[in-house]
């Protein structure tokens, strides 16, 4: 029997913090809202009051202010007499006309932000959400799905994909297979990167054709070769490293572990894998600790944020050596190993 508990002080910055976290909510609603409107393609083309704003984008006076007083709270536009503007970050990354647009990424976090409500029966019954799309259906045959899933997994790459190229020790590398490739965001940044690397890129077959797109527009198709392959069962013997990014978090631990058992199958002695993952234990913002929450209200395949003792454990339990973990990016962690 335990003893009585100890009278606990309540502090009051605890109670601010979480009534920060009992209101998250409403920063993303704003934020998925104001894209959806184009609150912020509206603002890049000029300064404008509430209800100019409002004008232009079909929303009544009110409506118009409660948004960008949302929005300025959480820094996105500023506020300058009675005209609001937009701030650098969602000037570079909120605007539909700019290359590093994330709408597709937000637009992907507003399905599972629905789901959400029904977290709590996902987690009691360990089921998908069913309702609304499920993300993991989209590995199929798919077209339309392929293309949002390459374009969503690029946006979510912006945060990483340049910092894992830095960090990457590549030297002396010649052919590196990138399993899982997506939108082929990490190629192209590693091809960039090392200008000798020969690279190819696999995905199921959708993906790989939006990916293959992806590639030409960059013009390096000739550095990376995008194909069709199932990561599952084909091996890719002529390349001395691996990349699998973002993608034993999509299956279940026996699937996880299968799939680096067979890539320690193929490859070749001296070669290397990197693990590229969110990881909680090298977090540097929450992320890592809550992503699970979308694999669990929309996978289908028992994925889940497999952690760094675990994962570390499957791939000395394969073979592999040399096993080191780093920070690659705020949200993500490098594993690198070797056969
Ligand atoms: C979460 S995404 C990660 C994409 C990319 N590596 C990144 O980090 O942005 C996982 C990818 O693995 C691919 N994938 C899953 N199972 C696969 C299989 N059996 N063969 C080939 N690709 C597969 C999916 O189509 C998806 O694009």
């Amino acid at each position: 029997m335990m003893g009585a508990a100890e009278p606990v002080t309540a502090r009051p910055e605890d109670a601010v913090r979480l009534h920060r976290l009992m209101t998250g909510y409403l920063a993303s609603s704003a934020l998925f809202s104001a894209m959806e409107l184009g609150v912020f393609d509206a603002l890049e083309k000029g300064p404008g009051t509430a209800e100019q704003l409002g004008e232009q984008i079909g929303l009544a006076g009110r409506s118009a202010r409660t948004l960008l007083l949302a929005l300025r709270g959480e820094g996105l536009v500023s506020k300058d007499g009675d005209r609001y503007r937009n701030e650098p970050v969602a000037s570079a990354f909120l605007v539909r006309a700019n290359p590093q647009y994330m709408g597709a990424l937000a637009a992907h976090q507003g399905t599972h932000y629905a789901k959400l409500t029904q977290l709590t029966d996902s987690l009691r019954d360990n089921k998908p959400v069913r309702a609304g799309e499920n993300y993991s259906g989209a590995f199929g045959d798919d077209k339309a799905w392929a293309r949002r899933w390459a374009e969503i997994t690029r946006a979510s790459s912006l945060l990483m994909a340049e910092n894992l190229a830095a960090q990457a020790r590549l030297d002396g590398r010649k052919h590196l297979v990138d399993l899982g490739c997506a939108s082929c965001a990490y190629s192209i940044a590693l091809a960039r990167a090392n200008p000798g690397l020969q690279i190819s890129a696999v995905d199921q077959p959708g993906v790989a054709e939006v990916a293959a797109e992806f590639v030409q527009a960059e013009g390096l198709s000739e550095q990376v070769a995008v194909r069709p392959a199932n990561i599952f069962t084909d091996t890719f013997r002529d390349c001395d490293v691996a990349l699998l990014s973002h993608v034993i978090q999509g299956f279940d631990r026996s699937r996880a572990r299968e799939l680096i058992n067979h890539i320690y199958g193929w490859l070749p002695a001296g070669a290397q894998l990197l693990l590229h993952t969110h990881l909680p234990e090298r977090a540097q913002t929450r992320f890592p600790f809550l992503f699970g929450l979308i694999l669990q209200i929309n996978n289908t395949q028992g994925g889940e944020a497999h952690d760094e003792d675990l994962t570390c454990r499957w791939l000395h339990e394969a073979g592999f050596g040399d096993i080191q973990v780093s920070t690659a990016s705020p949200i993500s962690a490098l594993i690198t190993a070797s056969k």
